[in-house]
This record gives structure tokens, sequence and C-alpha cells, in this order.
């Protein structure tokens, strides 16, 4: 088979990886991709939103298989684009892509399907949500524009002075875009964060083993918000307990809701979810493997990727068990100095030949791209993520950290407490 894969980050890097441990794989094409895909996939210089080049491309190369590994092709219909044109694609339609496209769409879907999740209100003028705040919200109150915003659309206001700002930047100022037209304005919840994956076929949804991410950009959860510093799987707070409560009120009620809703949803649906004192709520969903999510779920994963995405694709998940090894896995991200506001890009990187040959580590990079003269050199806010696999989470981690000196580059940056959860668990 050939398989495309479309995405440039360590989501893709790692999809890539697993891709290529397939059988069935002969060829993997990715787009645009990255220095460390390039070492295992042919990179194409096509951008992940332009439709029509990845179609065509699709077609020319005769690929089997493309698995969308981003959120905005998704949300924007490269899966209908593709399946137009007689491609096999695997992710969300449009349609049901809009579960992690809009906030609103899938706050109302949560209510009319009674999915546990905070209470909200939806406002689609300034001056109303205004008001609301000013009639007895209670704070710390929770603001999401409803559109995508690269992770940074959610504010969380603990004063009323807070909210009417954060309004005024998502409804009047507009600062995420049209992301910004409609707003939800929710209860604050509080717990621990866990991330789930899950296949869904349409009918039938498998859970992936759980995992944790690191959000804000500092140690000891200090700083801006990220697109996560750092990972790892499974989480030991996923108990039995929740996923008997979430294999109840949520997986399977989402995937029925979307179906009953006329938008079957065929891909990977990961729950974010808060568990809270009163249960597990769900968070958001978003349609796509996580970031850096999928860099230690995927890597414990005993399947064939390319399996479980064709039984996506053709509706037969319900004859196939997923397996993951009895295992842990640990995922430092190295970032650029200044991420996620501003940083320097360009710079070399050295020691990433530390990891061939090594079982148990991995090198997945996130942003990173071949230099003139074939050098590694960074080229985003997250570089690269360390991942380790260990008989256990204590175990991973200490070698993800080991690992994480291997490498160099003049700017790196990394959080130092990944995983310390870890220890009260
Ligand atoms: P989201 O993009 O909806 O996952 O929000 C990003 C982050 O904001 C989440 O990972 C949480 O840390 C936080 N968050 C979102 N909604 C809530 C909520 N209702 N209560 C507390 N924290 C929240
Ligand atoms: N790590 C969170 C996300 O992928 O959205």
């Amino acid at each position: 088979m050939k398989v495309l894969i479309v995405g440039s980050g360590g989501r893709e890097h790692a999809i890539a990886v697993s891709a290529a441990r397939s059988s069935r794989v002969d060829h993997i094409y990715c787009a645009p991709g990255n220095a460390g895909i390039a070492q295992i996939a042919e990179c194409v210089p096509i951008g992940a939103m332009e439709f029509e080049k990845l179609t065509a491309f699709a077609k020319e190369a005769q690929v089997d298989l493309v698995i969308v590994g981003m959120d905005d092709p998704l949300v924007g219909g490269l899966v209908d684009a593709l399946e137009a044109e007689g491609i096999r694609a695997f992710g969300p339609r449009k349609n049901a892509a809009v579960l992690e496209g809009s906030k609103v769409f899938s706050k109302d879907l949560m209510k009319k399907y009674h999915i546990p999740t905070a209470a909200y209100e939806v406002f689609t003028q300034a001056d109303e949500a205004l008001e609301y705040l000013h009639s007895g919200a209670k704070f710390p109150v929770v603001l999401k524009a409803d559109g995508l915003a690269l992770g940074k659309g959610v504010l969380i206001c603990n004063t009323l002075e807070e909210a009417e700002e954060g309004v005024c930047a998502i409804m009047t100022e507009r600062k995420f875009g049209s992301a910004g037209n409609r707003m939800v304005i929710e209860e604050f919840l509080t717990g621990r964060e866990v991330s789930v994956l899950s296949f869904v076929d349409g009918k039938t949804i498998r859970i992936m083993s759980s995992a944790q991410d690191h959000k804000r950009a500092q140690d000891g959860d200090r700083g801006l918000n990220t697109g996560g510093m750092g990972t790892f799987s499974p989480s030991p707070f996923y108990t039995k307990e929740v996923d008997e409560y979430c294999r109840k009120y949520i997986y399977q009620a989402t995937v029925d809701a979307m179906a009953a809703e006329g938008r079957p949803f065929k891909g990977v649906i990961f729950f974010g979810l808060m568990l809270t004192p009163d249960g597990p709520r769900v968070l958001e969903y978003n349609a796509r493997f996580g970031d850096p999510e999928a860099q230690v779920v995927l890597p414990r994963m005993k399947n064939d990727l390319i399996d479980v995405c064709e039984a996506c694709i053709d509706g037969t998940l319900d004859e196939m068990e997923l397996q993951f090894e009895d295992s842990a896995a640990v995922c430092v991200v190295l970032a650029s100095d200044g991420y996620p506001l501003k940083y320097e890009k360009g710079l070399p990187i050295t020691g990433l030949e530390n990891f061939d040959g090594r079982e148990d580590y991995y090198c997945f990079h996130a942003g990173t791209r071949l230099a003139a003269d074939g050098s590694v050199v960074t080229n985003g806010g997250r570089v690269l993520g360390i991942t380790a696999k260990g008989a256990d989470l204590q175990e991973a981690r200490k070698k993800a950290y080991d690992a994480t000196a291997w490498v160099s580059f003049a700017n790196k940056y990394m959080r130092h407490d990944i995983g310390k959860a870890i220890d009260e668990a």
C-alpha cells in the first residue's frame, strides 16, 4: 500500500512511525512533513490546507489511503474532497469534524443527549455576554471562542474584570478571527485532566490507552497555555471506575448522538475529560489524535495501525479489539525558548543520531526542517518530542529525561516536571 499522511508535527511523525511498522505499507508520503518524517517517508511540499493539490497528488501517486492528522483540514472538509475523487481517507468528514470545529455544536450535542459536561450558555453578541457576566455569573468562569483558535481560544477568568476583557478580545476585537463569531461561557470545573483517544467507525467505538498532557509552558503548571509540553500514558488516575462511568455515559453516547444527528463520525475522537469530584465531565472533543498524546499512545499500540484505520472507514471496527503493551511511555517536549510567544528558528540541532537503533526511545520531530546543506534545524515552537517506554511510568520518565540530554540546540527549553503527578497516584 501507499499511504499519504497529512500534517507536519510530532503527531504525524508518530503516525508515520506506526504506519512504517505495518507489513502492508510499501511507501509513505507525507505532506508537508518535516526533517524527522523525511527519514521514513517521502515528504511532498504541499500544505495541509491545499485540498486541490493534495487530491491531485493522491490520485497521481495512486495513494491507497490518506491519514489526515491535523484539525484544520478535517474541519475544512479535506476528507470530503478526497472521497469525492474516490480516494480512501481516514478521518471524519466535515459534517462530523464539527465536533471539534464548533464548541457551540459540541456543547449543544452534549446537552441534547445528556452527556456529562460543564453547564454553559451560548452568546452571539458581546453585550449579551457582558450582561450575563454582570447578572450573577460565578467566578472563575471559562470563556471559549466557538471555532478553532490554535488551542488558544479558551480563557479562564478569575474576576468579572478579566471576563469582560476576555469577551472583548473574543467578540469585539476578534482576536481569534471568525472563531469568535459565537462564544460559550461555561462553569469552571476542578479536578485532574485525562485525555482518552478512541477509534470510531460511525457506530462502534474502541478506546485507546489513556494519557495525560501538560498544557502550560512552565514547571508547576504555570505560564501560558501551549499545544502540550509533554505527556504520559497510561494515566494512573484513569481507574477502572472512571472507565466504567465513561463507557456508560460518554463514549458510546457521543458516537450514537453523532449518528442520530446524521453526522456519523469515522476517525479518532479525542475526549478531553476532567475527573471532577462529581464524576468525569467532557471538557472538549477533538476530531483527531492529540499531540503530544499520540507520541505516547501509538508507540504502545500492538495493532497494525493501517488495519484499524481501514476498519474505521469500512465500518468493521466491531470485529476488532485494540491491544496495548503492558508498558508505560513518557514524552518530554523540547521546545524553543520563548514558545508559545516569540522564539528563534533555524538553529542547528545536534545529537539526533544518538536515537538510531535504540529500542524504547523515540525522537519525534515536531518543528524541524532540513537546511540547504542537509543538516536539521529548528522550525517551530515545539521542536522535538522525546519519548521513552519503560516497564512502568517511573522508569519511562527516567529514560525520557535521560534522552533529552542526547540532543542539543541553542534555545532548547523543556519542562522538568512532566509526569510528576505519577508520584501522587
Ligand atoms: P479546551 O480547548 O476546551 O480543552 O480547553 C483548554 C483547557 O482549558 C483544558 O485543557 C482545561 O485545562 C481548561 N478548561 C476548559 N474548560 C474548562 C472548564 N469548564 N473548567 C476548567 N478548566 C477548563
Ligand atoms: N495535546 C492536546 C491536543 O492535541 O489538542
